[in-house]
């Protein structure tokens, strides 16, 4: 592992990366670990492989919607852990769409895990750990001006096209979509700022279930200590067609 590590500053690290100046300004290196979280990192473990497959996962996803036109922070793979990407101002929201009831959703509203939503539901949460994520409105968000009016207009029409794209990538190797987080940033360039999709896609942060059988295939697995998680992962990459890439690596 030590092998395969930045040579930049250290910036932050989270609980599932580490990010470092990049080569060039405004760019960062994107490092991931194989640290598992859950519960507000109130359960943490580190599962061997599962950086490797989180990227190679993530930087598909990215690379299937900047195809359909979404603006992404992903620049190259570097590594097999190690992602450039360009270096945003992250805004303070994890973005949630759900297709299907699951986790807090269930918890909140008292639905059963499983039940179809009529549409695909947005929500957002305050990105701060130390309050536990918690679960906001717009109205907040133009309140506490978390970001702006129009920014927030761009990033729910893009978690809509990010999730119908992403919903038929899944469907097309047997796997359901049932929700999943994503984080946006804004990105200074010549003509103005725009909002970018950051962070990472990944079984980590999606709920991923198999079509037929219903069996989870994302971290649920880590929570709920079904055990099997990084095999399950591997299956994901599998269907997806990425793992003789991940076998050269
Ligand atoms: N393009 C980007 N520019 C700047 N920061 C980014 C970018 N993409 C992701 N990040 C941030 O990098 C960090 C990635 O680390 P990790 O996912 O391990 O964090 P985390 O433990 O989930 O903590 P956090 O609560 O900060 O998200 C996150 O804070 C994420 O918001
Ligand atoms: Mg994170």
């Amino acid at each position: 592992m030590s092998h395969d590590m930045p040579k930049g500053r250290r910036i932050y690290e989270g609980k599932a990366k580490v990010l470092f100046e990049g080569p060039e300004d405004g760019t960062l290196v994107q490092y991931f670990k194989d640290d598992t979280t859950a519960f507000n990192a109130g359960k943490h473990e580190i599962m061997s492989g599962k950086g490797i497959l989180n990227l190679r996962i993530s930087e598909f996803i990215f690379a299937e919607l900047e195809k359909i036109g979404v603006p992404t922070h992903f620049i190259e793979t570097i590594s097999p852990r190690q992602q450039l990407i360009r270096a945003a101002e992250i805004i303070p929201l994890e973005v949630v769409m759900r297709n299907i009831a699951a986790g807090s959703l269930v918890k909140r509203l008292g639905l059963t895990e499983g039940d179809a939503l009529p549409r695909p539901l947005v929500e957002f949460y305050y990105k701060d750990d130390a309050l536990g994520d918690p679960l906001i409105s717009e109205d907040h968000i133009a309140v506490f001006n978390l970001c702006s009016a129009e920014e927030l207009a761009e990033i729910v029409t893009l978690a809509k096209k990010i999730n119908q794209r992403m919903v038929e990538m899944f469907a097309d190797v047997g796997i359901r979509l049932v929700d999943f987080k994503l984080e946006f940033g804004r990105v200074k360039s010549d003509d103005g700022t725009r909002i970018v999709l950051a962070d990472e896609i990944s079984p980590d942060s999606c709920r991923l279930w198999d079509i037929d059988s219903n069996e989870k295939m994302d971290k649920d697995r880590f929570r709920q200590n079904l055990g099997g998680m990084v095999d399950a992962y591997q299956q994901v990459a599998e269907r997806l067609g990425l793992m003789s890439d991940i076998e050269e690596a």
